[in-house]
């Protein structure tokens, strides 16, 4: 099957109240194990590269393994840009064929982020490719925000309601208390401000910073309006840890199969949890 438009999987995701899965890829193992996964779940899957997968595997490489993944499956697979802040780079994106781009301008002022927002929008309507922007700072675990400051960097409902009615855009990250890497504590999500913001602005509504949230926040988040999970920590500890662990019990292992093989299962596992998390089995 040919790549589809993330905007198609979340609007039904939307209508049915679950949410699909977007797993950052980064190579042929952790490609395969997302594929395998949404396929033994029979469930729609996106995998997204971020500038940091696209400048490790190369942005051809990415897009032809994803393209190649997707043509074998019966599943519907998107292929999407995570946080990209580069204009031109978007743009080459959409060129090679990926069928979703994120156009992240949250560090930037309002004006500017709705400004470039409507330029990336501009390119990828007319071509059916989708767009997610953002709005609110995620951060990052190790960026240590002390609670008074948290408030601050959250989604303003009324700055959202601007955002959507001037760009149009049609599903948006926002920031209710979720990082992005490894939670030093439990994640605290703000329900009433998803509650408020979904009413405000009606459109499928994203959860970045995933890993490491407890499944009953997640589920209760999808209740409110979230229709897109991404998911990358989790990964890197599943594939990263079953290496580990088979280099630990064979430290003369030289063959990369014997590693990476393990690694790429333990990555299928992990994936089919959280699609059954997230409710997507059977959506396919
Ligand atoms: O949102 C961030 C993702 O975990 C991607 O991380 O930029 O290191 O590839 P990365
Ligand atoms: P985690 O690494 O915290 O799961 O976040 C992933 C993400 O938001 C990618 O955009
Ligand atoms: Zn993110």
């Amino acid at each position: 099957m040919a790549l589809v438009p993330v905007n198609d999987l979340l609007r039904k995701a939307d209508r049915e109240k679950y949410a699909v899965g977007a797993f950052n890829a980064n190579n042929m193992e952790i490609i395969q194990a997302i594929v395998q996964a949404a396929e033994l779940e029979n469930s729609p899957v996106i995998m997204q590269a971020s500038q940091g997968a696209i400048n490790y595997a190369g942005l051809e490489f990415i897009s032809q393994m994803v393209k190649t993944a997707a043509n074998n499956t019966h599943v519907p697979v998107a292929l999407h840009l995570d946080h990209g802040t580069d204009f031109e780079q978007l743009i080459r994106c959409i060129y090679s064929g990926f069928s979703s781009v994120m156009y992240d301008g949250s560090k930037l002022p309002l004006e500017e982020n709705i400004a470039i927002t409507k330029k990336v929008l501009d390119v990828a309507r007319p071509l059916g490719v989708s767009v997610e922007a953002e709005l609110g700072k995620i951060g990052g675990t190790e960026d240590d925000i002390h609670v008074s400051a948290r408030d601050a960097m959250f989604t303003d409902p009324d700055e959202a309601i601007t955002f959507v009615q001037q760009t149009g855009i049609e599903s948006l990250a926002i920031a209710i208390g979720t990082a992005h890497g490894q939670y030093k504590g439990e994640p605290k999500l703000d329900y009433d401000r998803l509650t408020t913001i979904k009413k405000a602005v009606q459109i499928p509504l994203v959860l970045h910073g995933s890993s490491g949230v407890p499944d009953e926040a997640v589920k209760k988040a999808i209740s409110l309006g979230i229709c897109k999970v991404n998911i990358d920590t989790n990964i890197r500890e599943a594939f990263v840890g079953e290496m580990r662990l088979v280099l630990d019990l064979n430290p003369t292992e030289i063959d990369p199969r014997k590693v990476l093989g393990p690694a790429r299962e333990a990555t299928v596992a992990i994936i089919r949890e959280k699609i059954r998390i997230f409710g997507s089995s059977n959506k396919a």
